[in-house]
């Protein structure tokens, strides 16, 4: 099969459609004829090189996100069937097949595109609600509220009863108050400008990583409350969500039902040919984008 890798780290440009083995669904995980595939940051990440402790030392393939018809169903695993249409998680997905390991049905009404922008920021906005204070009326503070993760979380927030403050560039403070949260411009001042709109906050979110967990904690007044899902530096006494523990891919299949109703608004930047994945790294790293980046494989996206 063909499949979107890398053969050493670097700049976008090192992505290539080359051959690759077709994977193979062990057990508890299926295969999809890909359809489409979304870029999160994390593959730019580790694309780069930023996370990786030496040369890279045989080709990589991309993505964590994909949507598609299944083709091959692992040992173990039941209630899915060759030919359904779904969305999850895997590894090395922006190819013509990828295995899942976490995976949901594709509700009626949502397309391969919008069921690949999903998994991963549904699964972690899930996961990072769960860490905050949940009793309606709570404010919350979540830096980076315009983000793939943050768009779909404040939504969530609001949904459950819960107020929201959320920061933002200026070009995309309507795009926050448009969700449902009360705007504010990120950087520094940000307990101020955050006072000037609350008496209170019950909990705060950083999803962004660029150094607000301190002035987070100002705001809460309890680290206990304040959790970073992209600062892992332990600068300050933030709680910290790893990648990998606690995942709740229960939220990807509410949040694909409630986008499906039209209750819950997904923001897809664009969608763009599969053979354009380094152009999709480059949008997404640029941090122009408004939404979630899109490729789409074969003809089925
Ligand atoms: N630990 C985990 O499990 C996990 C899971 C998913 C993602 N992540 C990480 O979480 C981060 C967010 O992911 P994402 O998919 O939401 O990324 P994204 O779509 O690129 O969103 C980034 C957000 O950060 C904001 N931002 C940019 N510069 C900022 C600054 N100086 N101060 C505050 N906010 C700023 C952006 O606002 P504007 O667009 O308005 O500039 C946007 O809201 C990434 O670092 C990602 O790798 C971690």
């Amino acid at each position: 099969m063909r499949a979107v890798r890398y053969h050493e780290y670097g700049n976008p440009d090192v992505l290539r459609i080359t051959d690759a083995p077709t994977p193979e669904a062990g057990p508890g995980q299926v295969r999809i004829a890909v359809g489409a595939a979304s870029v999160n940051r994390m593959d730019v990440k580790l694309r780069s090189g930023a996370m990786a402790s030496g040369p890279l030392r045989k080709p990589r393939g991309t993505g964590l996100d994909a949507a598609g018809v299944v083709d091959q169903v692992g040992p173990e695993v039941t209630g899915v069937q060759v030919g359904d249409r779904v969305f999850g998680a895997g590894s090395a997905v922006l190819a013509e097949r990828a295995v899942l390991s976490s995976w949901a049905p594709v509700p009626d009404g949502l397309s391969l595109t919008q069921a690949a922008a999903l998994p991963t920021v549904a699964e972690t906005a899930g996961r990072v609600l769960g860490l905050l204070p949940d009793q309606p009326g709570s404010v919350l503070v979540v830096d980076g509220a315009s983000g793939g993760v943050g768009t779909i979380l404040v939504q969530l927030a609001l949904r459950r009863g819960l107020a929201v403050i959320g920061t933002a560039s200026a070009g995309k403070q309507e795009l926050v108050r448009r969700l449902g949260a009360t705007p504010v411009p990120y950087g520094p001042g940000l307990v101020e400008r955050v006072r000037a709109l609350a008496s209170h906050v019950d909990g705060a979110a950083d999803l962004a990583g660029h150094g607000s967990a301190g002035e987070l904690v100002e705001l809460v007044g309890d680290a206990g409350k304040v959790v970073t899902i992209a600062d892992f530096s332990g600068s300050t006494e933030a709680v910290v969500t790893s990648g990998s523990e606690g995942r709740s891919w229960d939220t990807m299949a509410e949040v694909a039902d409630l986008v499906a109703a039209g209750e819950l608004e997904l923001l897809i930047d664009g969608e763009l040919d599969w053979s354009e994945a380094a152009e999709a790294h480059r949008r997404c790293e640029s941090g122009q984008a408004t939404g979630k980046i899109v490729l789409t494989v074969g003809a089925a996206g």
